[in-house]
This record gives structure tokens, sequence and C-alpha cells, in this order.
């Protein structure tokens, strides 16, 4: 069983950071038409928990495996992950986040992460200690 403080971690706000500028082999490369903008744009279109916030950021150092991610959120570990694509993914996206949210710090345990983030995290970050 969790502790207060264990379940007031648990209710903070996460934000997902997408890389609006990523490209993915998949997509044709236009102009104003970046895959990284089309997935920011099908997120931020999603009913979301009011704790989860999606925010677009310009390159996560991960552009050979766009669509790129990330996940966090104070006192948790932090989470990128790629080879995202707005056609496929943001189930998967909303499904992760949502797990990481409900987590106490950021760590879902392995079995229960959406397969794609198993297979394609590129880095996770500890949290800051207080
Ligand atoms: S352009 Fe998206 S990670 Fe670099």
């Amino acid at each position: 069983m969790q502790s207060d403080a264990e379940n007031d971690k648990i209710l903070k706000s996460i934000e997902i950071l997408v890389c609006d500028s990523c490209r993915h082999e998949d997509f044709p490369k236009v102009a104003d038409t970046r895959p990284g903008a089309l997935l920011l744009e099908a997120l931020a279109k999603q009913e979301l928990p009011v704790e989860i916030a999606v925010r677009s950021v310009k390159c996560l150092s991960n552009c050979s495996q766009g669509c790129s991610i990330a996940l966090r959120g104070e006192g948790r570990w932090s989470y990128v992950y790629g080879n995202l694509t707005p056609n496929e993914h943001v189930s998967t996206i909303i499904e992760g986040a949502t797990k990481y949210l409900t987590s106490a710090d950021g760590l879902v345990p392995w079995r229960d992460r959406p397969e794609h983030f198993r297979k394609n995290c590129i880095a996770r970050i500890p949290p800051i200690e207080a």
C-alpha cells in the first residue's frame, strides 16, 4: 500500500513533450508537414486526463529515430521514446502516458508498458533529488 505522500505524487501533472520537427521515413519530405507536427496535432486533439499536458519542443536529439517524444513530471524518471508515427502511435502514447501518470515515480513495470515503448525507449533520466 502506498503512503499519502506517494499518492500525492501520483496525482501531480506530467508532460508529453512532442518534437514537432521530426521527420519519418514513411512520410514524404514536404515542408510544413513534418510528421512530428502531425503527431503533436493528433495528440492535442485527444481528450486526455487533466493531469497530462501536451507540449511541443524543437528536437530531442533523436532525429534519426523520429518521431520522438519525452515523458516527464516532477519527482519522476523521464523517458524519451522514438520511432513513433502520427498514424499508428497516438493511442500507444496515451496508454503509456496514462500509466506513467499513475505510477509513483515514473517507473512503470516493464510488462505493463506498451510494446512500442518497451522496444523504442531511447533514454531514461532519473528525477532531480530534493
Ligand atoms: S528533429 Fe525530432 S528529435 Fe531531432
